[in-house]
């Protein structure tokens, strides 16, 4: 059983099922009654929904790279202050869809922000912390937009962007997991939700030594 709190991250393209696997991971912590919480990035706090919503809808242009992720810190600082530190604190494992490396990955290798003011910001203002595990679903953008435009969402600013954006995020991530492997796991999300949900599991017991 686990002692301590841990901070444990899935990123990953669109469509890469990050949210199905969560809360599928989730059932299972709640039938061993793991404490824990799940959350998400942009959001978690009240004010960071209200951001998640200027952020993810509308038009693509209406905002750029600089200010997104002056965004997107605020509601990381919000977010950790309220929610994810005083969680682990409390010996709780904290989930969470997204969270720093989607800022280097999207507004920072693809969208053009110096990784270093990221990284600057992110230890200035967001307390330094990363998480202790990173679960990076790595699926193809064509397999990964196809499973998100099967259902229809206002929540698309991000989606629109052509097929050549997804593409570079994809990459993109699979450079950060491999300059952090010490805290990555790549977890092949192509596959059916089953198959990624055991891969996810056996991964998480060997990264931690615990049983599930
Ligand atoms: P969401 O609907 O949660 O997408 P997904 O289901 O793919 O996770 O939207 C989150 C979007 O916000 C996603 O396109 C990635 C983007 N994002 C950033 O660009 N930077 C960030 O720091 C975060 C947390 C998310």
């Amino acid at each position: 059983m686990v002692e301590k709190g841990l901070f444990i991250t899935f990123e990953g393209g669109e469509g890469s099922g990050k949210s199905t696997q969560i809360s599928i991971l989730s059932k299972l912590l709640t039938e061993q009654n793991v404490r824990h919480i799940i959350t998400r990035e942009p959001g978690g706090t009240e004010t960071g929904e209200q951001i998640r919503k200027i952020l993810l809808q509308g038009n693509i242009d209406k905002l750029d790279s600089y200010s997104e992720f002056l965004c997107f810190a605020a509601s990381r600082r919000e977010h950790l202050k309220k929610i994810i530190l005083p969680a682990l604190s409390d010996n709780k494992i904290v989930i969470c869809d997204r969270f720093l490396d989607s800022s280097i990955v999207y507004q920072g290798m693809v969208g053009g922000v110096d990784e270093d003011i990221i990284l600057k910001v992110h230890d200035e203002f967001c307390y330094k912390k990363y998480p202790d595990l990173t679960l990076l679903l790595n699926v193809n953008p064509k397999i990964g937009l196809g499973r998100k435009n099967k259902t229809t969402l206002d929540e698309n600013r991000f989606e629109n962007f052509k097929e050549e954006f997804h593409e570079l995020v994809q990459k993109k991530f699979l450079e950060l997991a491999h300059k952090h492997i010490d805290r990555y796991r790549v977890i092949n999300a192509d596959n059916d939700k089953d198959f990624i949900f055991n891969e996810i599991i056996d991964q998480i017991k060997h990264f931690f030594s615990i049983t599930l």
